[in-house]
This record gives C-alpha cells, sequence and structure tokens, in this order.
C-alpha cells in the first residue's frame, strides 16, 4: 500500500461549509500535496456547487447526513448546529484509501503536510480549551468498516458528550492522551485561538513554524460580519488588509496574520499611538499616498502575503 492510496479528507453539508472547503483543497494543491484530496457531500448541496468542488477534488463523494440529535450537550457547546457533525464518521468507511487525514472545512493548509501520513490512527493535537482531549479538526485515521460500526454503535449506547463527533472520538479513542506521544500532533498542525486563554509569548516564538490553521469557532472568516472587518481594520496596516478582503483565500491569509500577530478575539491589543493616529488620517480620507500609504508600499505588503 503506497501513496496512491491515501488522501486528505473534508466534509460539507451545507454551501456556506463549501466555501471553506474549497479553501481547504486549494491551499492542499497550492501546496503540491501527491495524496487524493477528497470531500463529503450531502445529497442537499446543489449540482452547480459539487461542479465546482469537482474541479478541485480528486473525489466528490456522497454521505447520508447523521445527526446526533443531542440538543442539551450541544447547548454546553454553545453550538446547536454541530450535531450534524457525526456525519464526519463516515470518513471511516472511505476503505478505498489505507490512510487518511481528516481537515474541518474552516482550516487553511499552509505549507506541504504530506509527513502527517507518517502517523498513525488515531493522531491528533490537543483541543486548545481540554489539552487531554485531541481537537477533531485535524486528525490521521485509518479508514475501516470495522472501526466505523465499533464508532456508531459507541454514538448509539453512549452518546457524545459534546453532542458533536469530537466528544464521540475522544471518548472512543479515550486513552489518546497517555497512549502514545507519536499521536500527540504537534499544535502548529492545528493552530487555534481561543477567546479564553492564549499563550501570547508561545505564538510569538512558535507561530510563524504554522502549518495548518483552523478558525474554530462560530464565526468563519467567510461569514465574518462587516463589522468584524472593521474590527479587524483596528489593528495596524489595516488598509491593506482591508484591499486584500476582496479575496477569498486571500482573507484567510488576512485573519491568519492576525491570529500569529496577536489578533486576539474578545482580548486587546496593545496600539501605538502613532498608529491610531495613521488609522484615523486614513479614515478621514487623509491618505499619505506619497509616504507611508505609497502604492510600493501596499504591493510590498501584498507581496508579503502572497509570499
Ligand atoms: N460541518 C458541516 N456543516 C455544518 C457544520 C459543520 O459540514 O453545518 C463540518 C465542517 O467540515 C466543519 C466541521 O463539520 O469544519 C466542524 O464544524 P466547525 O468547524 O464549525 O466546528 P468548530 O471547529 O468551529 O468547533
Ligand atoms: C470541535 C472541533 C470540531 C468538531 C466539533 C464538534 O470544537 O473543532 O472539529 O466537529 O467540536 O464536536
Ligand atoms: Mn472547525
Amino acid at each position: 500500500l503506497g501513496q496512491d492510496t491515501e488522501a486528505f479528507v473534508t466534509l460539507a453539508t451545507t454551501e456556506s461549509y463549501c466555501i471553506g472547503a474549497k479553501v481547504v483543497g486549494k491551499s492542499l494543491r497550492r501546496h503540491g500535496t501527491t495524496r487524493d484530496i477528497v470531500i463529503l457531500v450531502t445529497p442537499n448541496i446543489s449540482q452547480r456547487t459539487r461542479l465546482a468542488l469537482q474541479s478541485i477534488f480528486d473525489k466528490v463523494i456522497l454521505v447520508d447526513l447523521m445527526d446526533s440529535k443531542d440538543p442539551d450537550h450541544l447547548a454546553l457547546t454553545g453550538r446547536p448546529e454541530l450535531g450534524i457533525t457525526f456525519t464526519k464518521i463516515r470518513c471511516w468507511t472511505l476503505t478505498q484509501y489505507s490512510k487518511c487525514v481528516f481537515l474541518d472545512a474552516d482550516t487553511l493548509v499552509l505549507c506541504n503536510v504530506d509527513e502527517l501520513f507518517e502517523r498513525d490512527e488515531l493522531s491528533a493535537a490537543s483541543d486548545p480549551g481540554w489539552p487531554d482531549c485531541f481537537n477533531s479538526g485535524v486528525f490521521v485515521f485509518n479508514p475501516s468498516l470495522q472501526t466505523h460500526a465499533m464508532l456508531m454503535d459507541h454514538a448509539i449506547k453512549q452518546g457524545s458528550f459534546d453532542g458533536g463527533d469530537q466528544g464521540l472520538l475522544n471518548s472512543f479513542f479515550s486513552n489518546w492522551s497517555v497512549e502514545d506521544i507519536r499521536k500527540h500532533l504537534p499544535f502548529i498542525y492545528n493552530l487555534t485561538v481561543s477567546s479564553v486563554y492564549t499563550y501570547l509569548p508561545a505564538f510569538k516564538h512558535f507561530g510563524h513554524e504554522a502549518k495548518i490553521v483552523h478558525f474554530l469557532g462560530a464565526v468563519k472568516p467567510w461569514n465574518l460580519p462587516k463589522e468584524g472587518i472593521l474590527q479587524l481594520a483596528s489593528v495596524d496596516n489595516t488598509h491593506y488588509l482591508a484591499i486584500l478582503s476582496f479575496s477569498e483565500s486571500l482573507f484567510y491569509r488576512c485573519v491568519y496574520v492576525f491570529i500569529i500577530e496577536g489578533y486576539l478575539p474578545g482580548g486587546h491589543l496593545p496600539f501605538e499611538k502613532e498608529q491610531m493616529e495613521h488609522r484615523r488620517r486614513w479614515e478621514m480620507g487623509e491618505m499619505d499616498y506619497m509616504g507611508r500609504d505609497a502604492f510600493q508600499n501596499i504591493q510590498k505588503m501584498l507581496d508579503r502575503f502572497l509570499d
């Protein structure tokens, strides 16, 4: 069994998650993966979107929607829409592959990550909210109908403590945290920002090594409210980012830059007085076209992001 029996897999059950999934697929391609790129979709996804997905993914595979129908646990998570993440379990049925890497539709791959296929089931990174649990946005697994059946059985008998796939998978692979350190993926393979606690010095120290970022949480880059963009705009280099935000994939890039540079949702940024003044002038329409806001500088910024 070689590389041609390995694949990256993502999932989208709604049109809006398809926007994210396309970025996942494109970002894997851009960095030259040698593995297949597969998406699982549910029957409600339009023909038009499926066609668009087919131009990016090697395979667009139809799966049945599976819902935990567990409003009590989902209420704890604060995300009633995540019951359908049980559909993720369907990825174990991809037995045409010997090994796969699952990526949530809200992840972005920043470089080639094919080395993930050297890991065994079940490898994943810690969840930032409870590091003894793994986050199920990025994980390595071996498709198997037997494991799929055992997971279904586990779901029926034990349910999921978060109402979604992550609670189910963590109780199924319950010794992940102590079993084998090789199954702990480095955090740079599933870099998330928590609004509750963020280890900013570590972000500053290791953040630039990020390989996969994960836009975990209810607000996704593709549905950021206008105010969200304005909020982002309150940081240095705002105007450049505002320009970039017109493009879907570049927009991800911007949010990523903000994360690395210390944009913490719900947190506070240490503003430099001078930057505030610069922003105020920009917003008053007083651009410094011959100086700091010169097109050359904007272009330099664009090049840096595109690099
Ligand atoms: N998902 C989906 N449709 C939904 C909700 C989730 O297809 O309505 C899939 C999608 O792949 C998504 C994953 O399930 O990335 C997990 O959901 P999400 O990323 O929103 O959870 P979070 O990582 O924010 O907890
Ligand atoms: C999480 C994970 C996501 C998972 C969800 C539901 O926070 O990031 O991948 O689908 O919980 O369990
Ligand atoms: Mn996610």
